[in-house]
């Protein structure tokens, strides 16, 4: 089978196809013939070597993905060869096949084809637990969303909004604007203005809430924006990290509150991790969560992929596909 191998740290050109023995089920495993992967900045940090996400190569990257069920483990009585299946964490994505911990698979729906379950497993599970578990929003909430045309932020827009809350995006303008108006932002700016939004919108009160996926360029900015009490999400880096930081910011901002979640904390259960699956599933299964497809690439492209991801020029979710 194809893999696609990180066959040193470093920039896409480390990324090669090549040929690997077909894997089989160890106990508790199961082999998946993947139809979709989705292509993550995790995986652009795990190439590059940058903090937690550092492997040692030879490595295949991605984290994502979703396929048929070909072998199961002797063992394994919950699934079986023919089932629909999506996962987000086990790793080893970029291939033609995928073995996977039996427990960290889960089931898709009929209604969802398999790409839009690969495009949606990661970053809906990832809105999912921003808007329900981090910061619960609650109707009226005012909530700005970072980079609102991305692959999170599309998702996210609409959660906030099935929430009842009021969204201030940002994103860098043109048809990214319209992808969030689209997605049912009450309000879409750049970077540079959406502080005068919230405080147009709060009476200057500020925020309840700021999901900042771009992390070093807005960092600031968001803090300020916050009413007193608010909270700061700090889920990601788009722009690079954010700057070390003085906790008595958070005092003086109004007893703040700053978090930086992952979702392998939200889905480390089992049973969670099948709850925010099965409600993401259900709500585009229902036509209530859009998913949007910004681009579809071979296992050979994967540098290009990564590379238009960085390259801050695509909207929605970038998804390999082996059997291009
Ligand atoms: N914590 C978690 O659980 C979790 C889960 C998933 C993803 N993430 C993180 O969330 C972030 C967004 O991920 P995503 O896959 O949804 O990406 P994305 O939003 O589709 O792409 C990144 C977007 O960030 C914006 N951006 C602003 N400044 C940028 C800069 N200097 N360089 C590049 N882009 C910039 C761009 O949108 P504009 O052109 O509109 O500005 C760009 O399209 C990443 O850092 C990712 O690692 C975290």
């Amino acid at each position: 089978m194809r893999v696609v191998v990180g066959e040193r740290l470093g920039g896409p050109d480390v990324l090669r196809v090549t040929e690997q023995e077909a894997p089989l089920p160890g106990p508790g495993q199961v082999v998946v013939d993947v139809a979709a992967a989705g292509v993550n900045y995790m995986d652009i940090y795990q190439r590059e070597g940058v903090g937690n996400y550092r492997t040692e190569p030879p490595f295949v990257p991605g984290a994502e993905g979703a396929g048929t069920v070909a072998a199961v483990g002797e063992d394994v009585t919950t699934l079986a060869v023919g089932d629909r299946v999506a996962w987000a964490g086990p790793g080893s994505s970029y291939a033609e096949q995928v073995v996977l911990p039996a427990n960290r698979v889960v089931s898709v729906p009929d209604e969802v084809s398999l790409q839009v379950a690969a495009a949606a497993i990661l970053q809906g599970m990832t809105a999912h637990y921003l808007v329900t578990s981090t910061y619960p929003v609650r109707e009226g909430d005012v909530a700005v969303v970072h980079a609102a045309a991305g692959g999170v932020g599309l998702l996210l827009t609409q959660m906030v909004k099935r929430r009842g809350g009021i969204v201030v995006a940002t994103t860098s303008g043109g048809e990214k604007a319209e992808l969030a108006l689209g997605a049912g932002a009450d309000h879409v700016v750049g970077y540079d203005r959406f502080r005068a939004i919230v405080d147009e919108a709060t009476e200057g009160v500020g925020a309840h809430v700021v999901y900042d996926g771009v992390g070093k360029d807005t960092f600031d900015d968001s803090l300020a924006a916050l009413r007193p009490r608010g909270m700061m999400v700090l889920y990601g880096a788009s722009s690079g990290q954010a700057p070390p930081f003085d906790p008595q910011r958070l005092n003086s901002g109004g007893s703040l509150f700053l978090t930086r979640p992952t979702l392998v904390h939200y889905i480390a259960d089992t049973t969670e991790l099948r709850w925010r699956a099965s409600e993401v599933f259900d709500l585009i299964a229902k036509g209530e969560l859009e998913v949007r497809i910004g681009g579809t690439y071979p296992l050979a492209d994967a540098a290009r992929a990564q590379g238009d991801l960085a390259s801050r020029r695509t909207t929605g979710k970038l998804l390999l596909l082996p059997g291009l």
